[in-house]
């Protein structure tokens, strides 16, 4: 079965018609830039402009960098424009495609669900937390492969700073960060982490799970495994369209 899938990112909004037994694209991604300042009329034309050029008429899943709750309503924009909170992201976005079923989920618990399925974390009980490293640090949290939604473990407070100022990838390159420096940060935001929940394994998404080889050696004074993604840039899209899969909003 294949569903649609969409990425909402500080950069760039991507999507695809997602291959669910695989887990993986079925085409090739197709991505617009996203639109400044990231305003919820302006992101509903970029979300359209994707699913369109692939003339996809079935079901869409797609990803926010916020807290979503019940599959539509945003409640936090931390690096999106402040217009998003309290929209009713699934009514704007069906509308704008037309009247197709659309369902919204985070993006990093959307990363986490592929991951869990395809990648990283298949087949782990116990507690796993995936942390999405980017503009922000998104989480996804999991006990026995059920997802706990919204987590938003990016804003626990790092050293008297919202974690995220300290540790995201944005962070390293504002403060112009040594990936050695950087990666000290990341394991004292992930002892914290790990003082809070204990999870067995700590799975590393973002674009910096493509550079793990990079700075992964100098996060050792953990007691959970600590792994990169798997899936790298394309969980969101799958996450979002097994989601949309899981909620059957292609049933009438
Ligand atoms: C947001 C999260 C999001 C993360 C990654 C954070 O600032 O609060 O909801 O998952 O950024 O985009």
């Amino acid at each position: 079965m294949q569903i649609f899938g969409v990425d909402i990112g500080g950069s760039g909004i991507k999507g695809a018609p997602v291959d669910l037994d695989r887990g993986d694209l079925a085409q090739e991604r197709f991505k617009v830039l996203t639109p400044h300042p990231a305003t919820p009329d302006a992101v509903a034309d970029g979300v359209r402009e994707v699913v369109e050029h692939y003339g996809w008429t079935g079901p869409v899943g797609v990803t926010f960098p916020g807290v979503v709750t019940g599959g539509s309503t945003i409640r936090t924009a931390a690096n999106v424009d402040k217009g998003w909170i309290d929209t009713d992201a699934r009514a704007l976005l069906s509308d704008r495609l037309g009247g197709l079923p659309v369902t919204v989920i985070n993006d990093a618990d959307a990363a986490g669900v592929a991951e869990m399925r395809f990648g990283a974390g298949r087949g782990r009980k116990g507690t796993v937390i995936l942390l999405t490293f980017g503009t922000g640090i998104g989480s996804a949290l999991f006990t026995d492969g059920v997802l706990v939604p919204n987590s938003e473990l990016g804003h626990l407070e790092l050293s008297g700073h919202d974690a995220e100022k300290r540790a995201s990838s944005k962070a390293k390159e504002d403060g112009d960060l040594s990936w050695e420096r950087w990666a000290r940060r990341v394991e004292k935001y992930l002892a914290h982490v790990e003082m809070l929940f204990s999870p067995e394994l700590f799975i590393i998404g973002g674009g910096v799970s493509r550079k793990s080889a990079k700075f992964l050696h100098y996060i050792d004074g953990l007691q959970a495994e600590v792994v990169p993604a798997e899936l790298q840039n394309n969980a969101g899209i799958v996450g979002a369209a097994m989601r949309a899969a899981e909620e059957g909003v292609g049933e009438r």
